[in-house]
């Protein structure tokens, strides 16, 4: 298949990048390169790479000529990144993915595979594991624009027949992540004895899952027709306060754990409990991510 990925270079993207390559599929990568280039060199040199930027409606519409299907990944992200620039966060979101869309039903493009987030979840509440049918609580810039373009697609998929699926990613970690994320920073506090720096109590409580089984998810997706939400989930709910005990015993760290107050901007963003169901991903693929967060730290320390 030709295969466009819009922010194929960032983290989750260079991975589904190297896998569709390795799979044979012909792969188009539209990055701006706001977060540097993680893409491998051997597979650099077998993909067509656009330096871009996906709010270029032009450009998004050039690069989907001829393919099946699109997987929209680029946005800004992480919380102090989002938090200083909203408005770009927002404009990324919604032009990105408007851009995309069109580009899509112009080119006759089978499928689109857009990355939400667990965020969306917000505050919901929690008993069980949040599944997708629960009230969502978005209060973000980044949440909220997440939300608004689920049900775009959702729209375009009524009215137009557009085949997409929303990914609600819950903490996607693995190598080569930068320290914007939680699981990186603490690796490198540790690594360098420096204090691990937990925010609050640390007992907020998130669900890991490991980039491999991300990514499995997202091929084995491409099977799926209509319009779907879906989490990908791994079902561990994990403290944070555990996290960092976990990677300081993998790394053997003398680091201390040091519990500070967020900075005010982060608020909105701090949620005491987020865990996912991933059954209805089970349903549609009959897969589970199923990499406990104890092995997916030791395969990050030991690919150090
Ligand atoms: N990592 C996670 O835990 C997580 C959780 C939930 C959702 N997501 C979503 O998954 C997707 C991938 O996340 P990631 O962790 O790989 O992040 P990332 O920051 O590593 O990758 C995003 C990529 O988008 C590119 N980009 C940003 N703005 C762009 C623009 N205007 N035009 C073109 N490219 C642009 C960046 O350069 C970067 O390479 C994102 O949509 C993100 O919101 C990730």
């Amino acid at each position: 298949m030709k295969i466009l990925i819009t922010g194929g270079a960032g983290f989750i993207g260079s991975n589904l990048t190297k896998r569709l390559v390795k799979e044979g599929h012909e792969v188009i990568v539209l990055d701006n390169l706001l977060r540097g280039n993680k893409i491998d060199r051997e597979t650099f040199t077998k993909i067509t790479f656009v330096n871009g930027d996906v709010r270029d409606a032009d450009l998004v519409k050039n690069l989907s000529v001829g393919c099946d299907v699109i997987y929209h990944f680029a946005a800004v992200l992480g919380v102090d990144v989002v938090a200083d620039a909203p408005v770009e966060t927002m404009d990324v979101e919604v032009i990105g993915t408007r851009n995309v869309v069109n580009a899509a039903e112009q080119n006759n493009v089978a499928k689109i595979l857009y990355a939400s987030t667990s965020g969306i979840y917000g505050h919901s509440a929690i008993e069980n594991a949040l599944t997708e049918e629960v009230l969502v609580d978005p209060r973000t810039s980044y949440a909220m624009a997440k939300r608004y373009n689920e049900i775009y697609l959702a729209s375009h998929h009524e009215e137009k027949g557009l085949n997409a699926i929303s990914l609600r990613f819950f903490n996607v970690y693995g190598e080569n992540q930068d320290n914007r994320m939680v699981v990186p920073r603490f690796f490198e506090q540790a690594i360098q004895n420096k204090p691990i720096t937990v925010f609050g109590t640390g007992k907020q409580t998130r669900d890991f899952t490991y980039i491999d089984d991300t990514i499995e998810a997202c091929v084995r997706l491409l099977e799926i027709d209509g319009y779907h939400i879906v989490n990908i989930a791994n079902e561990e709910e994990w403290n944070i306060e555990d996290l960092a005990q976990k990677i300081k015993d993998i790394t053997g760290s003398k680091s201390e754990i040091k519990y500070i107050d967020a900075p005010r901007k982060r608020y909105d963003y701090e949620v005491e409990r987020r865990v996912g169901s991933s059954d209805k991903l089970q349903r549609l693929i009959n897969m589970k991510p199923d990499t406990t967060l104890e092995e997916g730290l030791k395969k990050i320390y030991n690919s150090k």
